[in-house]
């Protein structure tokens, strides 16, 4: 594993996108998988500026998404679909038919992740795979306690992200229930894993995730154990270890 310390979260999201951008240069229709939140923001912001110097092409890259709510249409601006229109998609010169994520709108969790598991297997797989990291250790929505084996599967939100998304929404009752996500071994199937994390709070997973015990607790742990992980964090998210 490799650890960088940025010096902030602009020093953090420009070493990260430094990181994509080779992967990009050297394999121009490799396979992204990327994910949303507030860390990957800057990441996908310094991108597009490069984009926009005419550095980057994104013509031939192909993306698949960690994760997607279950029952959110795609123009509802919670959506990760929308998310990622907004932040990169519709900034770069991205094939839209090669950016994929799971189908919030597919109510058949079985036929669902299904599909996209099948889809990342006729891919050719991911060659680098963008995470970021919950306070718990979790990573797309593999919270504690999930089983390393599992593949694209459909998870019941906990009370503790429903209550902490529904500022988000009009209500509680309008926070999705479920997502989609890539399990934990899909994700350990990315060639080459890149984690960001940033801020104080993060600073005790961190240390957990990279230093700890390999555990489903903490589902991040299990990135100890892949071969080609690097970990970008500012000095904040660094100061546990
Ligand atoms: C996002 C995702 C989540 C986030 C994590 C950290 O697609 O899968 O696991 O990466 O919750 O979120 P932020 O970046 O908002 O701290």
């Amino acid at each position: 594993m490799r650890i960088y310390k940025a010096k902030d979260y602009k020093d953090m999201s420009r070493k990260a996108a430094n990181i994509l951008s080779a992967q990009i240069i050297m394999k121009p229709d490799c396979t992204l998988g990327l994910a949303t939140g507030s860390s990957p923001i800057g990441i996908y912001d310094q991108l597009v500026e490069w984009y926009k110097k005419g550095d980057l092409d994104f013509s031939e890259v192909t993306t698949v998404n960690l994760d997607e709510y279950k029952g959110l249409p795609k123009d509802n601006d919670q959506s990760y679909y929308y998310f990622m229109h907004k932040h990169l998609f519709d900034r770069v010169n991205i094939n839209p038919n090669k950016t994929y994520l799971p189908n919030g709108m597919e109510m058949d969790s079985k036929k669902e992740t299904q599909r996209y598991t099948e889809l990342i297997q006729s891919l050719g797989g991911i060659d680098m795979q963008l995470l970021g990291i919950g306070h718990n250790g979790h990573i797309g929505f593999n919270e504690p306690g999930t089983s390393f084996e599992k593949d694209v599967h459909c998870v019941d939100l906990t009370q503790d992200t429903i209550e902490a998304n529904k500022r988000f929404f009009a209500s509680a009752d309008d926070v999705p229930k479920q997502a989609y996500t890539m399990g934990i071994k899909t994700i350990m199937h990315a060639k080459k894993i890149v984690l960001i994390a940033n801020g104080i709070k993060k600073a005790p997973i961190i240390q957990k995730a990279f230093f700890g015990p390999v555990t489903p607790q903490v589902p991040a742990s299990i990135l100890q154990l892949h071969n080609d992980v690097t970990l970008i964090a500012d000095e904040e998210a660094l100061s546990c270890l």
